[in-house]
């Protein structure tokens, strides 16, 4: 029997953390072997506020790139309470940026710079709205009374629906959603609005992240959910619907920082994404769709053309790193040091 394979187009990523300096430098050529374009998160440290910041943090990464790589950075700008709308519009108008990031202070990494009150950035929502720049949410509520495990669901109903309402010309990314009701809600407003979805929260879930006792190469944010949830994600992303894309949050970090009494959140999933991802829609038996959620979906709702090349993922098994080296330390990847059971040729 002959092995079994795919070839679609040139993926997209559309949620990468590629952090800067030696770690950027470890992490990037396995984003770029693996994506054409990629969308990136700008919660540096500082943020990237600025176009001033954009454009110097995208000729960081260019020249980061291994030689002869073919990939585009796609730069969006960190939301605060105090971000001018005139510089939204002119980093947008110069090309510099094409989206913004909205982090609710304190969500998440590097978060505390971001915006504590979604009225604080009315005016500048609107300027997104006129102009046709899209807003990317981090989708969760920062109140500590709120359970950690809802507050996905929570932000959906308390300041997604507003926002969505209020501005309904606004084009929305939820990111890296996590639960049903994340994508009912998108299905429900899929005219304007669309997910990514991550590939670890594919094939996760929260009793994982205490398999045998504590493991923190699996904590990220949102928090991987129940059983269920983690079904309706698999659901989504292979149902062949245009408001499902991929975008993998790869968020490296130090392993001293995560294999901590504190540690923080994020998975490093670039070395592996796109074969969890394939592996994925091959047992959902939907591999028919694999291309229109990696390659289509995103470019389509971007308003960008779709990569020129393709790429061939075959069903053999494949050995991903178990770990990055980066200075003294080293990033454990995500499904790292194992067989996988796809393999991009
Ligand atoms: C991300 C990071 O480390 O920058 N962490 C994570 O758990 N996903 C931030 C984010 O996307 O929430
Ligand atoms: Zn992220």
């Amino acid at each position: 029997m002959s092995t079994q394979s795919i070839t679609i187009r040139r993926p997209d990523d559309w949620h990468v953390h590629l952090r800067d300096g030696a770690m950027m430098q470890a992490v990037l050529p396995y984003t770029a072997a693996q994506f054409g374009r990629a969308i990136i998160m700008p919660n540096l440290v500082p943020p990237v506020t600025t176009p001033a910041l954009a454009a110097a943090y995208r000729d960081r990464i260019r020249a980061a790139l291994p030689a002869g790589a073919q990939f585009e950075p796609l730069m969006t700008c960190y939301l605060t309470n105090t971000t001018d709308p005139d510089e939204i519009e002119r980093g947008y108008n110069e090309g510099i940026w094409v989206a913004a990031k909205l982090y609710p202070a304190g969500a998440t990494t590097n978060s505390h710079g971001g915006v504590t009150d979604i009225a604080l950035i009315r005016p500048v929502l609107e300027r997104m709205e006129k102009i046709g720049m899209k807003l990317l949410v981090h989708g969760e509520v920062t109140d500590p009374a709120v359970d950690i495990f809802d507050r996905e669901a929570v932000f959906l109903e308390t300041r997604m629906a507003p926002l969505a309402k209020a501005h309904p010309g606004l084009k929305i990314v939820l990111e890296h959603a996590t639960t049903q009701e994340a994508v009912d809600f998108v299905r429900a407003h899929a005219s304007h609005m669309a997910c990514t979805i991550t590939p670890h929260h594919l094939v996760i879930n929260r009793t994982s992240i205490f398999q045998g006792g504590i493991r923190p190469h699996l904590y990220c944010l949102p928090i991987a959910k129940r059983e269920r949830h983690r079904l309706a994600l698999r659901k989504a992303a292979t149902g062949g619907e245009s408001c499902f894309f991929l975008g993998t949050d790869t968020a490296p970090h130090m392993a001293k920082l995560k294999e901590a009494a504190c540690g923080c959140a994020g998975c490093f999933v670039a070395p592996t994404a796109l074969q969890t991802y394939v592996q994925v829609f091959d047992e959902e038996g939907a591999l028919a769709h694999f291309e229109a959620f990696a390659s289509l979906n995103g470019p389509a709702f971007y308003g960008l053309p779709v990569n020129s090349g393709s790429v061939t993922l075959e069903k053999r098994s494949g050995h991903a790193p178990e770990c990055v080296a980066v200075e003294q330390d080293h990033v454990v990847v995500f499904g790292g040091g194992a067989q996988t059971a796809w393999s991009v040729v």
